[in-house]
């Protein structure tokens, strides 16, 4: 047992909280009243400061604030015991991870896209953030296709001539529409998801378990969306 794990569990010393790693940005306006609603204490993520470690009031939970598709490592590495993470990053990378709860937040999905009414050539270029999923995708319909990785603003792609397809994420279609794009495939689905790290998991059980718990019914109570 490591000496931090030992004074865990000192009789009367004070738990140490449980971490959660959180997206920084527009997640956290809908990820801070699902918390709520399980009765987790977030109000601390709702302040517009710079700081990327903080703690809940009541001292049981520690949150780090993350660039999105940095979460999974900080939870595969054991930093976070929990973190929230988009289905689009687990699906993108390998993690070896717990995936407990779809938390039905930040829904989207998947999509290839094309210039509205673009013929597309039997090799396609296809630009995306997404390489791996673009290519599952298309090798799993028989397709050669060639996937160009660009790091956003992925619409501009067909737009100049870049690629003839695009594998993207869509959430109310304006970034689309305002550029000219029509969907042509849905590839699935995306929503954040609950990760955990497997062996904090199991060693912090009796205080990670109910929080997960929680996570569950209060998804549940909320309904879809
Ligand atoms: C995401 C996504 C689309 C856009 C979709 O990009 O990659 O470009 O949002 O949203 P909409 O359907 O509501 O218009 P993001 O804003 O994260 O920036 P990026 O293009 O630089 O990745």
């Amino acid at each position: 047992m490591v000496d931090s794990e030992r004074k865990l569990r000192e009789p009367g010393a004070r738990p140490r909280p449980i971490t959660l790693a959180v997206p920084k940005g527009r997640i956290l306006k809908v990820l801070v009243p699902l918390l709520r609603q399980a009765g987790i204490s977030a109000d601390c993520l709702l302040s517009e400061d710079r700081r990327l470690v903080r703690e809940s009031d009541d001292g049981q939970m520690r949150y780090l604030l993350l660039k999105p598709d940095d979460v999974p490592t900080y939870v595969e590495y054991g930093s976070a015991d929990l973190g929230v993470v988009g289905r689009d990053t687990l699906l993108e990378r390998n993690y070896e991870l717990y995936q407990p709860v779809d938390l039905r937040v930040g829904a989207c999905r998947m999509v290839v896209a094309a210039l509205i009414g673009a013929s597309i050539p039997a090799v396609p270029r296809v630009a995306t953030k997404y390489p791996r999923i673009a290519q599952k995708y298309f090798a799993g319909r028989g397709v050669q296709a060639e996937v160009i990785f660009v790091q956003g603003s992925v619409e501009l792609a067909p737009v100049t001539g870049l690629s003839d397809l695009i594998v993207d994420l869509v959430e109310t279609g304006l970034t689309f529409r305002e550029n000219g794009l029509e969907e042509r495939d849905l590839i699935c689905p995306i929503s954040s998801l609950l990760v955990a790290n497997r062996s904090l998991f199991k060693l912090h059980h009796d205080r990670v378990a109910p929080i997960v718990d929680a996570l569950r019914r209060a998804v549940e109570e909320l309904g879809p969306g």
